[in-house]
């Protein structure tokens, strides 16, 4: 049971009023909504822009600038990547893209709509000897509901929860389906078998030739475009494994069911790491990088309870981790999914199938000289061997990032004026410090507007504003998440001091005008 008191409880959280406030104060728009929008994709407005920005930043900074020292103490080395969105497509035959990216899909030929199979749980009138089964979405209570109600009009008697088997959609027999209601139809018997349906978005390179010979992919990961150039980085750079190469960008997939405001989106950016390191290592870096992982998620303000480490089971393994240390989801209890979770980031042991797979498909040669092996050369050192490197592979989401972090920010408070308020952590915070004159007279304007310029050089989005009623403007920005704001008022003007109101506490005291820098500096940490 959720309790309404607790304010990091995300049941205790409305959806629609997470993606209200978004829109309202500028943090995440749908697409093209002056079209219509289109399903899956998401535009960040001021205020998503810095907080993703924030995000990566902090990625980029605790990742690759100053990784973590590793298993054994010694520095970690991690280097940049910046590949192209569309490479070239044998990429995609080698990496298993083109042959295996497929999601089972099934069609409701009354609704006209499509699901994904494995989304669909069968919900079937226990001993019911006419068999009849109908289907839903999965981990919807709404929808077993629904279902439920249909169950009880075709039986005429009621059904209950406890009087239903539940089975996974895709196990169902020809026959089951045949007499399984979608969850949208009205009638049995409208849902096809699950097909196989390819995630990647095709598009077409060049204006000449043919659509089939210049066929080509919008990359679906940011991951392959770190295989095929590690021998570029190998070559180019001191580097050596055990050591990792991170990237962050965009990555599209043809979501068949986008969902849940950005978590399933269609356009999406990915952060990853391909970190290489010897095979008999690789347990060693595969705890690591998921305990580094999860920690750091926890830095940036969301809370333990909120957040899990799933083990994958051997028969959920991708095929590229079959043979690997380990796979775990790093896992984000946001509110549609509570009291479940859902997927943050994944950190994955995909052992040496990649480049061994674009070594194959390339004819490159993917290896790195393990000095610590072979035989003894006359010099008493061993003369080396060349192996193929596993790889762990920690692979978050921006946009899930984003969403987990608004998710844990928002926090209803019915004792002020906005109701709500974002309580992110100052480091993410988009605004840092906002500077009010509390009148438009008396210059104070003018002393507010040297105190911005001041913030603003040392910290970044600082925000001013003269118009409206204090109160109105501390409301926005509580709303917007903004850790400070600083007044100027007639105290100002005979003192020197300004006052500093705190979003979390509201409490309000004075700090020197010329100690505001300082002031502020200490509490962001920067
Ligand atoms: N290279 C491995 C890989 O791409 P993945 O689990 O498919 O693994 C990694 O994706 C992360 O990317 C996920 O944990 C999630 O945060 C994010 N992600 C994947 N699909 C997404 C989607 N459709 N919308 C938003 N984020 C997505």
């Amino acid at each position: 049971m959720s309790n309404t008191n607790d304010t990091t409880d995300p049941a205790a959280k409305s959806m629609d009023g997470i993606m209200a406030l978004c829109k309202r104060r500028g943090f995440i728009f749908p697409a093209s909504e002056i079209y219509g929008g289109l399903n899956g994709f998401w535009d960040y407005g001021p205020l998503g822009a810095q907080l993703k920005k924030n995000l990566k930043d902090a990625w980029w900074q605790d990742n690759v600038l100053t990784p973590p020292d590793g298993p054994n103490g010694d520095p970690v080395s991690i280097v940049g990547l910046d590949s192209s969105i569309i490479q070239n497509p044998k990429v995609w035959e080698a990496s298993g893209h083109v042959g295996g990216f497929n999601d089972p899909m099934v069609d409701c030929k009354e609704s006209k709509r499509r699901y994904r199979a494995d989304h669909l749980i069968a919900l079937g009138a226990k001993g019911d000897s006419e068999g009849l089964i109908y289907c839903c979405v999965e981990g919807d209570e709404e929808s077993v509901q629904r279902a439920l109600k249909k169950l009880s009009k075709n039986k005429g008697t009621p059904v209950t929860i406890d009087d239903v088997d539940q089975c996974s959609f895709i196990s169902l027999s020809a026959a089951e389906i045949g007499v399984s209601i979608g969850p949208d139809a009205t009638k049995p018997g409208t849902l096809t078998e699950p097909r196989a349906f390819n995630l990647m978005f095709p598009t077409v390179v060049g204006a000449t030739g043919d659509i089939e010979t210049n066929k080509a992919y919008l990359r679906p990961e940011t991951a392959q475009g770190i295989f095929i150039n590690f021998k570029n980085v190998m070559d180019s750079t001191r580097v050596e494994p055990p050591f990792g190469i991170a990237q962050m960008g965009k990555a599209f997939r043809n979501e068949v069911t986008p969902r849940n405001f950005t978590f399933r989106s269609r356009e999406f950016e990915q952060m990853e790491i391909e970190f290489f390191c010897a095979k008999e290592s690789a347990p060693e870096w595969y705890a690591f990088w998921r305990d580094q992982r999860l920690a750091w998620w926890k830095s940036l303000g969301l809370t333990d309870a909120n957040l899990q480490l799933r083990e994958h089971n051997k028969d959920e393994l991708a095929h590229y981790a079959k043979t690997g240390a380990g796979t775990c989801d790093i896992e984000y209890r946001f509110p549609f999914s509570a009291p479940g979770f859902g997927e943050l980031e994944g950190v994955a042991d995909r052992s040496d199938f990649d480049l061994t797979q674009h070594s194959k498909h390339s004819g490159a040669k993917l290896q790195y000289l393990d000095r610590t092996k072979g035989e003894i050369a006359k010099n008493g050192m061993p003369k080396g061997e060349w192996h193929t490197p596993n790889v762990i592979e920690p692979s978050a989401g921006a946009d899930r990032g984003v969403l987990a972090l608004l998710c844990e920010a928002y926090t209803p408070d019915p004792e002020r004026p906005s109701k709500v308020f974002m309580k992110f952590a100052p480091r993410i915070a988009p605004i840092k410090a906002a500077v009010f004159p509390l009148v438009k007279k008396d210059g104070m304007p003018e002393i507010a507007g040297r105190l911005h310029q001041e913030l603003r050089a040392r910290f970044g989005m600082v925000e001013t504003d003269p118009k409206q009623s204090i109160g109105k403007r501390y409301a926005r920005m509580d709303e917007a998440g903004c850790p400070y704001c600083f007044t100027i008022d007639s105290d100002t003007l005979t003192n020197q001091t300004v006052t500093v109101r705190h979003r979390d506490t509201l409490a309000q005291d004075r700090v020197a005008i010329d100690q505001v820098a300082d002031w502020l500096g200490e509490r962001l940490g920067l």
